[in-house]
């Protein structure tokens, strides 16, 4: 689901296309966009699992200030993937917990 059409904000500008990939899937994406606007808009509802309990969560604010919505990006764990937007390239994966880093000698 992507907006488009917005009541207020009016129409959604053209942007440029590019890909990404979401736990080694590609998507398409628009650059800039949110990395969770571009998960939503391939119907994508889940960025993580709690530490204790690994229970599935989603976004809870949407404007960076609760950390429902990290994800490993890149390699870097706990990035606010609502605050937090696409680049060509990105690598996004569902965190796990309290997430892991990739080696950078690995
Ligand atoms: S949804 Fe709250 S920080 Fe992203």
């Amino acid at each position: 689901m992507r907006v488009v059409d917005h009541p207020i904000l009016g129409k959604l500008p053209e942007g440029r296309t590019v890909e990404i990939t979401f736990d080694g899937h590609p998507l398409e994406a628009l650059e800039g966009e949110p990395i969770l606007a571009a998960l939503l808009a391939h119907g994508i509802q889940r960025c993580r699992t709690t530490v204790k309990r690994r229970e599935p969560r989603w976004f809870y604010c949407g404007i960076g200030r609760c950390t429902d919505c990290v994800m490993i990006v890149n390699g870097i764990p706990n990035v606010r993937t609502c605050v937090t937007t696409v680049g060509a390239g990105m690598k996004i994966e569902t965190q796990e917990g309290l997430g892991r880093w990739e080696r950078a000698d690995a």
